[in-house]
């Protein structure tokens, strides 16, 4: 793929590393691809961040056809810059974009526009414990038409930014209410894509959560209200008498970068981990008999996150007294300590780019 470059005239203050938070400065270029069905992905460019002009009429703002990823570049401690595992949020995308009928971006040139943004902005990527460069490739419906169809024409963009701990906890645990009344996704629909719509469809819940002083929302299963799913911005496990559990991907669960890592991770250990339907009933359960011994969210964003206390309806649990457990601060630097190039990478998964 030929890129084509423009330099930014000016380049922005950094912002200081130990007050990053998430998603807060971006950085001063981003890459930028279109797509219409005459001539398929043309016009590679890196050029300075900038608004996009969009017709009002365009199809993304009324219909939402519109897919994302999320994936991170790290600082080594001998200044190197590493990737983790970018190929698998390549594919997912393409699962993504054949759910929302738009077009595959390919995976080869999702890895290239990642590698030559972030090679442009190394000085961008962060340095301070827990920090690294957050990037965010998102594809749109540009074509300016109200009928309801399969646009024929879209965007792939990447934007970046410096980033700390998702969550201002950092790894103290999390409270999370189970939703029981709203759902996120039902079989045949979205759930297992990364599109904006499923995030719109959950922020009602998100803020039912926050006004009654829990962090995020942990998803039943559409159908039933039974099962559960996900959390807002993650994937979650359960460790219950020893063995970990999480809900399968059958259709409406994210298939998640780190959900993927840490089931790795466990497995080599010797932990038996269960990708099953388990009934927010029996989790309620082993929360009082004593079984339930450890909780955590896993995703991109919040790396692991752990959680300290779960409510469903009247019925509060605390997970650990409220503490992180031990396996869960292991597999926390276990896969940061691959990510910051700290710990030799046994699997492959981590690529040098600069
Ligand atoms: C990620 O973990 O990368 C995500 O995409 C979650 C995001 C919605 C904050």
């Amino acid at each position: 793929m030929e890129i084509r470059f423009e330099k930014s005239k000016t380049l922005k203050e950094k912002p200081d590393q130990t007050k990053l938070g998430f998603g807060k400065y971006m950085t001063d270029h981003m890459f930028v691809m279109d797509w219409d069905q005459g001539q398929g992905w043309h016009d590679a460019r890196i050029v300075p961040l900038a608004p996009v002009e969009l017709d009002p009429s365009c199809v993304v703002l009324h219909y939402a056809q519109e897919t994302f990823e999320g994936l991170k570049a790290y600082r080594t401690a001998d200044g190197k810059i590493q990737l983790f595992r970018p190929e698998m949020n390549a594919r997912r995308m393409i699962r993504s974009n054949e759910r929302l009928c738009m077009p595959a971006f390919p995976e080869e040139d999702f890895i290239e526009a990642i590698t030559e943004l972030v090679r442009i902005e190394q000085d961008w990527v962060p340095s301070e414990p827990d920090t690294s460069l957050y990037i965010r490739p998102f594809m749109f419906a540009t074509e300016a038409s109200l009928g309801v169809h399969m646009a024929s024409s879209y965007k792939f963009m990447v934007i970046c930014c410096p980033v700390g701990a998702y969550y201002e906890t950092g790894l103290d645990p999390v409270k999370i209410l189970v939703e029981d009344e709203l759902v996120r996704a039902v079989k045949g629909g979205t759930g297992f894509t990364k599109c904006g719509g499923n995030y719109a469809g959950s922020i009602l819940g998100q803020v039912k959560a926050e006004k009654m002083g829990y962090a995020q929302v942990l998803w039943l299963d559409g159908e039933e209200r039974k099962y559960v799913e996900e959390v807002g911005t993650m994937n979650i496990m359960f460790k219950i008498g020893g063995e970990i559990y999480t809900a399968p991907i059958e259709g409406t669960v994210l298939p998640g970068v780190t959900r993927d890592s840490m089931i790795r991770l466990l497995r080599d250990w010797g932990y038996q981990v269960n990708e099953t339907k388990l009934s927010v009933d029996d989790l309620m359960k082993a929360g009082h008999d004593g079984t339930l011994e450890e909780v955590f969210g896993t995703g991109t964003a919040a790396v692991i996150s752990p959680v300290g206390e779960l409510r469903y309806k009247d019925d509060v649990v605390v997970v650990n007294g409220g503490a992180t457990g031990e396996l869960t601060q292991k597999l926390y630097d276990t896969l940061t300590g691959i990510q910051w190039g700290r710990i030799t990478d046994p699997y492959g998964w981590t690529r040098v780019i600069a």
